[in-house]
């Protein structure tokens, strides 16, 4: 049981990373919706920060059957003050996701764990075609 805890803590400090990711998204897509100029894109945005919700649960799962214990969140980072730089900072940690996001499935213990992975990571590039389409048409 130890040697296979053991094994296993590379992927699961990986995840716990990767809830924290999704954690800060949640909190800060919140903020941004707040911020979006017209009601599609607050609507828009509310519908990415629901799939952050979906991911960050689906991860929580994952951390607890690896870990036995549960993870839990605390706010890392702070989120952009205005919608243009709130727009950039999202696209470009969208982008970094999809890569480390494949980067886990790639590793993955289990097939599971890689498929939730590879979806997630499906999703968060969406997210960030979304979040520079936003940034073209208010730059
Ligand atoms: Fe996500
Ligand atoms: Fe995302």
């Amino acid at each position: 049981m130890y040697s296979y805890y053991r094994a296993n803590q590379a992927e699961i400090d990986q995840i716990a990373k990767a809830l924290a990711g999704e954690y800060n998204a949640i909190q800060c897509y919140e903020h941004m919706a707040n911020l979006a100029k017209n009601e599609e894109e607050k609507k828009q945005i509310m519908e990415i920060r629901n799939d952050e919700i979906n991911h960050y649960q689906t991860f929580a799962a994952i951390y607890q059957s690896l870990s036995g214990m549960q993870y839990s969140p605390k706010q890392t980072e702070k989120c952009p003050g205005d919608y243009i730089g709130a727009l950039t900072a999202a696209f470009k940690d969208e982008q970094e996701t999809v890569d480390f996001y494949l980067d886990i499935a790639e590793n993955a213990s289990s097939p599971y764990i890689r498929k939730q992975f590879k979806r997630a990571s499906a999703d968060e590039q969406n997210h960030a075609v979304w979040f520079l389409y936003y940034f073209m048409q208010n730059k």
